[in-house]
């Protein structure tokens, strides 16, 4: 989806970087907002979230309650990498059908391609047929009583799906050993997709704030964790519930912030970015706040910041490195080195002392000859993103009831 990042080894890679093209990276940040006939009239000014369903009242708290929660253990799912992004296994429909989707905190919808198809990329898995499951039903709008609720979301690298809301009966895996089954979940079944990277995830599991997501659809029921723990190596887990909570030695945790414009985000407030012994303050430029300026975000791979910050965070690597700068970096930093020995240790300081001491791997990205740090820099308008390349083997937990998120360094490929 999204971004590109560092897979090629040729000198394509930076044409890819130039700065035009910037904002592909920021992909899975909803540029548009969803279309809804049915609830335009909710849409709130920015476009950005959307509270798209319709939900009774009651209809969802009947699916299963908080006494269930020791017989329905925790529900998790297994994790794959694949390039530069993060998926999670699960199942859908009645018989349930496999479907591996891209984990992303930073988007709200839960969608995967459907047949019939009027335009779908190449996935790994079939695609989905939703006349084959005897619990696939479309949602209609109250509005419009004789059509599907229709949605479309596009992402900022231009990505797309288009096609009908349905409840679904989502399964996943549980601690209790047996299924975990999610009737009549809410997701978006696409008839007309398009994604930028490939191999092509079936779909995005949307986690973040907005009504949709998986998340906000689980929590109306009881769970309001959930924990990843990213490895480039093996396969990993996503835990939901109980199981899901980070703690122990050498957690760190840090509030999580809702910004008015852009409620759905997972924001943190980063107060600094240490490169070796040398603090790069947030203070005096305009990144700073005391109430959130960076989101947290699963589907994006780089970590970036705008440039009045980030110009700061580059020099303070550049006065430390003193091998020869590659040519035809762009608006990257990137060096003729193969040795990531030669790099400073870069720490982030999240509000409330969470201060993540961050692996050489996380935050500088080998490009074939080359060394390049891992942060992009971006325009003063735009976000900051806090990318999963720098989340890697964190394990991760997003409690969103006492709005935390909690961080501990952990071996991601050892951990399951
Ligand atoms: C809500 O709950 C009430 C009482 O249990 C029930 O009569 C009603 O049918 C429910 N409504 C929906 C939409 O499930
Ligand atoms: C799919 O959506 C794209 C983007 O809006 C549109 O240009 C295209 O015509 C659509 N394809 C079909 C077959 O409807």
């Amino acid at each position: 989806m999204k971004n590109v990042i560092i897979v090629s080894q040729n000198q394509n890679y930076y044409s890819i970087m130039s700065p035009t093209t910037t904002m592909i990276f920021l992909s899975l940040q909803l540029i548009t907002s969803f279309l809804f006939t049915a609830i335009a009239s909710s849409s709130p000014p920015g476009g950005f979230t959307i509270d798209v369903i319709h939900r009774r009242s009651n209809s969802s708290s009947s699916r299963f309650s908080k006494t269930d929660d020791d017989q329905l253990g925790s529900p998790y799912a297994n994790t794959v990498f694949t390039t530069s992004e993060y998926r999670m296994k699960l199942q859908i429909g009645t018989p349930p059908i496999d479907i591996e989707a891209l984990i992303d905190t930073a988007s709200g919808i839960v969608w995967t391609q459907c047949l019939p198809c009027l335009s779908c990329y190449d996935q790994q898995d079939p695609i989905f047929d939703p006349s084959k499951s005897s619990t696939y039903k479309e949602k209609i709008c109250d509005q419009d009583p004789n059509n599907p609720c229709r949605y479309e979301v596009t992402y900022a690298d231009q990505s797309y799906s288009k096609g009908v809301y349905a409840t679904e009966t989502v399964t996943f895996q549980s601690t209790s050993g047996q299924p975990f089954v999610m009737a009549q979940t809410t997701i978006g079944c696409g008839h007309n997709n398009s994604v930028t990277l490939s191999p092509a995830a079936s779909g995005i599991i949307g986690l973040d704030r907005g009504a949709s997501s998986l998340i906000s659809q689980m929590s109306q029921n009881f769970f309001s964790f959930f924990s990843y723990c990213f490895s480039r190596k093996e396969t990993s887990k996503i835990n939901f519930g109980s199981n899901a909570v980070v703690s122990g030695d050498g957690t760190v945790s840090t509030t999580m912030f809702r910004n008015t414009e852009k409620p759905n985000f997972y924001y943190l407030n980063l107060d600094a970015i240490s490169v070796g012994e040398n603090r790069v303050e947030t203070m005096g430029t305009p990144l700073y706040s005391l109430e959130g300026n960076i989101i947290i975000d699963s589907g994006t791979t780089y970590t970036y910041l705008p440039d009045s910050f980030c110009s700061k965070v580059k020099d303070a690597v550049d006065s430390v490195v003193k091998v020869e700068r590659a040519a035809f970096s762009g608006d990257m930093l990137c060096y003729n080195t193969a040795d990531i020995d030669i790099f400073p240790v870069i720490t982030m300081h999240f509000s409330g002392g969470a201060d993540l001491v961050l692996d050489k791997y996380n935050m500088y990205d080998n490009t074939g000859d080359n060394y390049c740090l891992a942060i992009s820099c971006v325009g003063p308008t735009e976000d900051a993103v806090f990318g999963n390349r720098a989340q890697n083997n964190w394990l991760i937990g997003y409690d969103t009831s006492s709005e935390l998120v909690s961080f501990k360094s952990t071996d991601c490929s050892a951990l399951y």
